[in-house]
């Protein structure tokens, strides 16, 4: 079966998830980060190369005051205290999204992670935290603009290459898969660049029930389709 080198998730659901067990929505992002403990576990079983997850968008900081607080918290919180097994497991943290909005406890945290993480090659796990898909290219336009008017690159020469390398973590690949949980069907501002060519996949379970079984259907579903690039 082909596997995926690289999937990306659109972690949704953790809000109703609460609502319908008449809790606090952050107990949904609490049990929404035990899911990802399965699905690092899962993409490691399958020897998935990159697994990319949206955490925090730009848009979340609207959230209630006491939500982003808590979920910036859990954040920092879940990554101190995987950081061992991650290592061990070879699993490298990285982090992508506007890092300056972080409350500083939580930069730090994640900078520790991909500071302790930083010789794993197993997988790559990237969060997406304070990230926008359009915050990243305008921020990519803007260094091509620095880099055109400071005389280091000729503007004619801009091509795809150009921003792509521009980008937040140029070297990760591109997408091959990218799931949303709890039956929305949008992109939300996720990798609108990387996601030229991925396949998508939308599935009803909310994110805190995603389980290993939901992965296997999502790696069965992808070996399922031919994907063409825009060739025949
Ligand atoms: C969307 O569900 C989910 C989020 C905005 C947060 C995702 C965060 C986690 C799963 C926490 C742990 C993450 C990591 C990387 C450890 P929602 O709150 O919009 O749900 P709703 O649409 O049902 O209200």
């Amino acid at each position: 079966m082909e596997i995926p080198r690289h999937i990306a998730f659109i972690m949704d659901g953790n809000g109703r998830w609460a609502r319908s067990r008449g809790l606090p929505r952050i107990k949904g992002h609490e049990a929404g980060a035990e899911a990802v403990r399965r699905v690092v576990a899962a993409a490691l079983r399958h020897g998935v190369r990159y697994l990319t997850l949206y955490a925090f968008s730009v848009e979340n900081w609207s959230r209630p005051q006491a939500e982003v607080k808590a979920l910036m918290r859990l954040l920092g919180r879940f990554v101190s205290s995987n950081v061992d097994e991650l290592r061990r497991k070879g699993v490298r943290v990285r982090v992508m999204g506007r890092r300056s909005d972080l409350p500083r406890a939580t930069d730090r945290a994640l900078a520790a992670a991909e500071l302790e993480t930083a010789p794993c090659s197993k997988l790559q796990l990237v969060i997406c935290v304070s990230y926008g898909g359009r915050t990243e290219i305008a921020e990519a336009a803007r260094r091509l603009a620095l880099d055109a008017a400071a005389g280091r690159i000729d503007p004619t020469s801009i091509d795809e290459s150009a921003v792509a390398s521009r980008l937040y973590l140029p070297d990760v690949p591109d997408p091959d898969l990218v799931v949303r949980t709890s039956g929305e069907r949008r992109l939300s501002n996720f990798l609108l660049w990387q996601c030229a060519y991925a396949e998508m996949l939308f599935v009803p379970v909310l994110w805190p029930d995603f389980d290993m079984a939901d992965f296997d259907a999502a790696l069965e579903d992808y070996a399922s389709r031919s994907r063409r690039f825009g060739g025949v």
